[in-house]
């Protein structure tokens, strides 16, 4: 038997440690880690000396081509997961939305149909609930989660767009979730203050972008987190809050996990490198998402939770669109559709963080790869050990990259991370021992990608 890859010489980054070795892989799985592997042991040797060698990435939170703000997220399939493929992403997480009457497996298969023709890495879905169809939704999750559909999404707020779940909705999707080991993830904002806000500023001419924040400051995300956080806690039922931003709800959610409740806790690394500043720019529109970056103490809280571990994983809510369509808004917050891009820069972002010694590199594998993978149940992806998919990033830590829309791979024409600066960059992504992204290209094809059936996790 021969291995099919072997990387030589390189530093394997793991959640908890670094360590020196050669790692072989044979038929998409690691097959072995360890000391001078024999070269001859393999038909194709990549010396990867001087190199880390990690996990590729689970990007647990995307929409791509999702129809929202009145279009479609400017990234396809394809697009999309090109881009991630080039950011050492090999895992995608989208969000397909239910209308009134969908069926869990009808979208699941609706999404299925797109992506095994177009995408570039591996992918999985959270099944967004609006609406429980006179119960229905909860019986067939029983069935859904047998196919490995084990997350499900429920928007606290989104009221006007009809997508958002009633309380009594979140509620009994938890208690179903907690029998079946699936996991219910929540965006959380009150959507009857933002409109009070929304309705009161317009009124007074206040259109900029900063009103998009000033709708929706801290408390407006904080109060919808203790929401969920309560039920979670008194229903011992299985909640992520996704795309976390604020001070105040964060603290609520670290409590009731030290309380033995099952939360989980996302961020995204738009709230890590910019605040509720970036609103008063003259491009403040470019930067319109929900929630909205908050303040700086919000921002250091959530720096101080990832270096702690009470942050789970890190993600990027990418859901970007054109700058005509953002220009929609230019004169009306109301106006923008909410979304940034970041599929491509959120491993980098993290791994640059690392590198400066703001976290550690095993620290910043296990925020976007392993725990993510612990926590929704994939169990081949997440880690570098014998027996996992052999998605493989390399990353050379001492490589200068310059973030521009015109070195990134999605569809989008422009990034709010235009001329970030970051020190060191991934150089090859392998999706299952095979080569996707090198030094730059995107070298895979669409339709590599495959669908993961996720198991239950009971907690
Ligand atoms: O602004 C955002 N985040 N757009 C995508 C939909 C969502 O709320 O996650
Ligand atoms: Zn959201
Ligand atoms: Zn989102």
């Amino acid at each position: 038997m021969k291995y099919d890859l072997l990387f030589i010489n390189g530093t394997v980054v793991t959640a908890s440690e670094m360590f020196d070795a050669d790692v072989a892989v044979k038929d998409g799985k690691i097959a072995c880690i360890g000391k001078n592997i024999p070269l001859e042991s393999a038909e194709s040797v990549v010396d990867v000396k001087g190199k880390l060698v990690l996990p590729g990435a689970l990007d647990a939170h995307t929409h791509l081509a999702m129809p929202f703000g009145g279009t479609v997220s400017a990234d396809s399939y394809e697009s999309g997961t090109r881009g991630a493929a080039c950011g050492g992403v090999t895992t995608i997480f989208d969000y397909p939305v239910q209308h009134t009457g969908d069926t869990i497996m009808g979208l699941v298969n609706q999404k299925k149909a797109m992506l095994e023709k177009e995408a570039c890495v591996d992918y999985a879905t959270h099944v967004c609930i609006t609406d429980l169809n006179g119960g229905a939704i909860l019986d067939e999750m029983e069935e859904a989660v047998k196919e490995g559909i084990t997350s499900y999404k429920c928007f606290m707020v989104y009221k006007k767009e009809n997508m958002m779940t009633d309380d009594a909705t979140l509620v009994r999707m938890l208690l179903r979730a907690k029998e079946l080991g699936a996991r219910i993830n929540v965006h959380a904002e009150n959507p009857d203050l933002i409109d009070y806000y929304t309705e009161k500023f317009l009124a007074e001419g206040k259109t900029s972008a900063w009103y998009h924040y000033m709708t929706r400051p801290e408390f407006v995300e904080a109060e919808a987190d203790k929401r969920a956080v309560h039920w979670a806690k008194n229903l011992n039922g299985p909640l992520h809050i996704v795309h976390m931003a604020d001070k105040e709800g964060l603290e609520a959610a670290i409590a009731a996990k030290q309380a033995g409740a099952d939360v989980t806790i996302e961020t995204c690394p738009q709230y890590l490198e910019f605040t509720c500043d970036v609103y008063k720019r003259e491009d403040g529109r470019n930067f319109i998402c929900s929630p909205p970056m908050k303040g700086k103490e919000s921002q250091d809280a959530l720096w101080t939770a990832i270096k702690s571990g009470d942050i789970d994983i890190i993600a990027t809510d990418h859901c970007p669109f054109q700058s005509y369509e953002k220009d929609w808004g230019k004169d009306d917050f109301t106006k923008v559709p909410n979304g940034c891009a970041g599929i491509e820069n959120m491993y980098p972002y993290m791994l640059d963080a690392a590198n400066s010694g703001k976290i550690s590199f095993s620290r910043a594998v296990d925020l976007c790869a392993t725990k993510v993978a612990q926590i929704f149940g994939c169990e081949d992806k997440g880690s570098l050990a014998v027996g996992k998919d052999a998605d493989i990033v390399i990353y050379d830590k001492d490589k200068d990259f310059t973030i521009s829309i015109n070195n990134m791979h999605t569809n989008c024409d422009h990034t709010i991370w235009e001329g970030k600066k970051l020190h060191g960059y991934p150089i090859q992504t392998y999706l299952r021992g095979q080569l996707i992204y090198d030094n730059g290209e995107f070298v895979g094809k669409p339709g590599m990608g495959k669908f993961i059936k996720r198991k239950p996790v009971f907690r």
